[in-house]
């Protein structure tokens, strides 16, 4: 290779090092969601690693996962705060800045954030909601649409706004309701798109894929949309 081309340029001649997304992970409880991003990020050519992985809860189960992994763990306990959700979230904004962390995934934290956080983390916060965005947001996403009887539910990653369950969306995963659906069934059935959706649109934030503008999601071309609408294929 001719001597002033890039890959000289690191004289060793390695392949160049792509700069990956830190990001931190917020969670409350069994963090599948975070083992999905986990292991994304296992792939040195993901464009994000995990660099923390949060909780509000130090029984969260996701933790010991996460520290099982080799990744940094804290949790900041909401508890002693009480009503001061504000001083919590600075505590937890610390740490995430103290890390390093680029761009925050919310994956299962159960904590209504308030515009301190949110702010601070304007357009680098990502969440997962097992619904078809804007239907359904709040909680008991599954029992509803069942009694609803909507023929399709799913999930959406969204960057997070003040508003909760609200805020410009990134991907989204359509499964069908089956008949003899119960909300533990549907939900698992959501589950499992949920762990390939999350992975796709960090993927597609982290590597400039997709970007927002104007409070919506732009893609870089059809195949980074595609990429953004999951069909469930299972039965
Ligand atoms: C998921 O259903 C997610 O959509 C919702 O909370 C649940 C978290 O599950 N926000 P897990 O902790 O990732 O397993």
């Amino acid at each position: 290779m001719a001597s002033g081309s890039p890959r000289a340029a690191g004289c060793s001649g390695e392949r160049p090092k792509m700069t990956r997304k830190r990001i931190g992970v917020l969670i409350s409880g069994r963090g599948s969601n975070m083992e999905a991003l986990l292991a994304a990020a296992s792939d040195p050519a993901f464009p994000a690693e995990i660099s923390l992985v949060m909780s509000n809860r130090a029984d969260a189960a996701g933790l010991a996962t996460a520290a099982s992994q080799g990744v940094a763990t804290a949790v900041v306990d909401h508890r002693p705060y009480g009503k001061d959700r504000e001083s919590f979230e600075r505590a937890l904004d610390a740490r995430m800045r103290d890390a390093g962390v680029e761009l925050v995934c919310l994956a299962g934290f159960m904590r209504v954030l308030t515009p301190v956080f949110v702010g601070a983390w304007d357009g680098r916060m990502l969440n997962i909601h097992p619904s078809l965005l804007p239907a359904y947001s709040g909680l008991h996403t599954h029992e509803r649409a069942l009694n609803d009887g909507v023929r399709v539910h799913g999930c959406t990653v969204h960057f997070v706004t003040p508003v909760l369950d609200v805020g410009p969306i990134i991907a989204q995963a359509v499964v069908p309701v089956r008949a003899g659906d119960d909300p533990d069934k549907l939900a698992a059935r959501v589950l499992r798109q949920e762990h390939r959706l999350y992975p796709r649109a960090l993927e597609l934030i982290a590597s400039g894929a997709a970007w927002l503008e104007n409070g919506r999601v732009m893609y870089q071309d059809a195949q980074a949309m595609a990429r953004a609408t999951v069909f469930a294929d299972e039965t």
